[in-house]
């Protein structure tokens, strides 16, 4: 079957939110183990591509020392070029497989490897693990994503169907996503169109079109390394911890808590649970057959650490605490002035105790900026703070509603007099097809005035010259109605360019 190298499509990928390390320190301190700091850290991605998450690493965290590895060499040099534009001096990519590199790399404190243990073949995944094991550094946190089970069962068909549609095509690699993607449509609606004449048929149909409509949107490099990649191999939770114990390494947790929580469950219900799955990892695979789960990023650390489970609220002293829901406000459905409550991605919190409700306010008015638990806690009293609200706010970052960072990013909340975003989000607005990085390491689909405003964010502009911009440069060119509308006079840029700066604002983009 054809394969389609790194090269020929290279991957273009994202910063991945959760890989930086501020989060993995954060993570790792919470359960009991001394992380180093991020800011002066040494950190290696393997399996960099054309380095969306390494350099904006490295621009965030200009005292850390950071490597890339990956053996294809035109990405290789994409990520070096980025790495050129933006003046970065911390950062080096070096073409290097996984087979191939040891301890002659160093010691690491941070080691990162998405999307690569699943896509390739077996001896590779087993040396990358044992490079983790090799080279993490004491205290150290890796960061491995893959694909697994039984989620994967679901979508191996419609991945199937791809590999045997295009398995004999000479075709340019561009090519052969168009055809497998033309081949899968085909054969979804010849499915559904049998399934509709026959009710109550197999599910089958329906299991390729869910498929189907999940790759509808994903960019063509996507599709070409997941579904076309001769190797992609998912593999259960439990297994892969216990790959990471053959090669000295240990699961701290998962990178968004949320996703290792327990569900609340009715009593009986929790009981049957707790005894079919005694531990943190039988608990976690338990999950994964209840989620039907497709995708895991794993926390490791070295197999002699102690991880303290489950984290004391005390663990808290030390991180900084950023919101991720939103309080109810007036006129929105549910909103009960005698009783707040957030909604957040796990759930919605009512905020019946006062000092938790203070605590959920701060933390409001400060995004997108984390902020340290030691100064919620002189906010609303620190003995009653530590006592009852910390396992409060500890509780809500299980259910999704917290991120945690040590030393915090510091985006600012409204933009000053000469607007400043993050370099790398400058410098990927420029290029197409990206989704730009905030300070604090979240992708967003910014939407387009924000966009083109955002590479003269350097700093170096008033608010009236970007106005200006705006009427000048911007709209004249734009191919979006509101890009163009926005700069129909001075005062119509004003307003526009209010509205952008304070979206990229609340979502992290801008910095002092
Ligand atoms: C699916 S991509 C993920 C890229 C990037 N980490 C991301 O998430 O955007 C897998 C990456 O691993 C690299 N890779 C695959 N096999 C490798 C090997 N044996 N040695 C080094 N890099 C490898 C590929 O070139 C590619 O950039």
């Amino acid at each position: 079957m054809p394969v389609i190298s790194y090269d020929a499509i290279p991957y273009e990928g994202t910063a991945v939110e959760a890989s930086h390390p501020r989060r993995l320190a954060a993570l790792g301190r919470l359960f009991g183990i001394e992380t180093p700091p991020p800011s002066s850290a040494r950190v290696l991605e393997i399996g960099s591509a054309i380095g969306e998450n390494l350099n904006a690493i490295a621009a965030g965290l200009p005292g850390a020392t950071c490597l890339g590895i990956d053996n294809a060499p035109r990405q290789v040099e994409l990520a070096r070029e980025t790495a050129a534009r933006l003046g970065l001096r911390n950062v080096r990519f070096e073409p290097l497989d996984i087979a191939e590199a040891g301890p002659a790399l160093g010691q690491f404190d941070y080691i990162i490897a998405h999307g690569v243990y699943s896509w390739v073949e077996a001896p590779v995944r087993d040396r990358l693990l044992g490079l983790c094991g090799e080279l993490l550094a004491p205290g150290g946190i890796a960061f491995v994503s893959y694909n697994c089970y039984p989620g994967w069962h679901l979508r191996q068909p419609l991945r199937e169907l791809m590999v045997f549609a295009t398995r004999n095509l000479d075709a340019p690699p561009g090519q052969l996503v168009g055809h497998a993607r033309a081949m899968a449509e085909i054969v979804v609606r010849t499915a559904l169109d049998l399934e509709a004449r026959l009710p109550g048929g197999p599910l089958y149909a329906r299991v390729l079109a869910r498929e189907l409509e999940f790759i509808a949107d994903r960019p063509d490099d996507y599709v070409a390394h997941e579904h076309l990649e001769p190797t992609n191999a998912p593999v259960y939770f439990a297994d892969f911890v216990a790959h990471a114990a053959a090669r000295g390494l240990q699961y701290v947790g998962d990178a968004w808590p949320l996703r290792m929580a327990m569900p609340d469950l009715a009593g009986d219900v929790a009981a049957e649970f707790e005894s079919l799955a005694p531990g943190q990892v039988e608990r976690e695979q338990l999950l994964d057959f209840v989620h039907g789960r497709t995708f895991r990023e794993s926390l490791l650390c070295c197999a002699g650490a102690a991880v303290e489970r489950p984290p004391a609220p005390a663990r808290l002293r030390g991180l900084a605490l950023r919101l991720l829901g939103d309080l109810i406000g007036p006129g929105e459905e549910r909103y009960d002035p005698a009783l707040p409550k957030l909604v957040h991605p796990g759930g919605i919190l009512a905020l019946r105790d006062p000092d938790l409700l203070e605590a959920v306010r701060i933390l409001d008015a400060r995004r997108p900026a984390a902020v340290p638990a030691e100064e919620l806690a002189a906010a609303v009293d620190p003995r009653r703070f530590w006592q009852r609200t910390a396992p409060k706010l500890l509780r809500l970052f299980f259910h999704g509603g917290l991120q945690l960072e040590a030393e915090p990013a510091r985006p600012v909340p409204a933009a000053g007099p000469l607007p400043r975003a993050f370099a790398m989000a400058r410098d990927q607005a420029r290029r197409d097809g990206t989704m730009p990085v905030a300070l604090t390491h979240a992708v967003y689909d910014v939407p387009p005035l924000p966009l083109a405003l955002l590479p003269w964010l350097d700093g170096t502009r008033t608010h009236d010259d970007l106005a200006r911009l705006i009427v000048e440069e911007l709209a004249p060119r734009a191919e979006d109605d509101a890009v163009r509308a926005a700069g129909v006079s001075f005062a119509t840029a004003r307003v526009a360019l209010a509205g952008a700066l304070q979206w990229l604002a609340r979502r992290g983009y801008l910095e002092a």
